[in-house]
């Protein structure tokens, strides 16, 4: 197994201090180098695809969850960060139908990709404001030590 030079790797400046966040991102993590490797490799589209669909399908659950997280640390800013989670929602599903509809490997390749980079942007510049934030009130919802117990599944069958 070759190893991407787009390969993402955890490390703790990612950390938002809250064990089980930083869980749901380190298994994102996980999903975006195994799709990037996936389009490296030239899978074929429904490898692609299925990694596509399991990455949305679970960000649906971490938007959901990030935003409950959110409101019980009233975090200022929370309203904008449903909405900016609401836009992306948005956007998978038009960039899905999009890559659905795309038969040539390069359209379809670019396109998963394109999705793939809003999720990590989302991480890197907006989930990193409310990191801050909990940094700043030294909030009781930050952890810090704990190991993560969870495993992260296989993207693969
Ligand atoms: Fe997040
Ligand atoms: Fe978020």
């Amino acid at each position: 197994m070759k190893q991407s030079e787009w390969e993402i790797k955890w490390n703790d400046s990612l950390s938002v201090g809250v064990t089980e966040i930083d869980e749901e991102h380190q298994q994102f993590v996980g999903r975006v180098n195994d799709l990037n490797q996936a389009i490296v490799e030239c899978e074929d589209k429904p490898v692609v695809e299925r990694l596509l669909d399991l990455m949305l399908m679970e960000a649906t659950h971490h938007f959901w969850h990030e935003q409950q997280l959110l409101a019980k640390w009233k975090y200022p800013h929370r309203a904008a960060h449903a909405a900016k989670h609401a836009q992306l929602t948005a956007q998978f599903e038009r960039v899905m139908k999009e890559f659905e509809q795309a038969d040539v490997s390069f359209t379809w390749a670019l396109k998963g990709l394109h999705i793939k980079q809003l999720l990590v942007d989302h991480l890197l510049h907006e989930d990193m404001k409310y990191r801050d934030f909990l940094r700043k009130q030294k909030h009781p919802g930050r952890d810090s030590g704990k190991q993560s117990t969870r495993k992260r599944a296989p993207a693969r069958a």
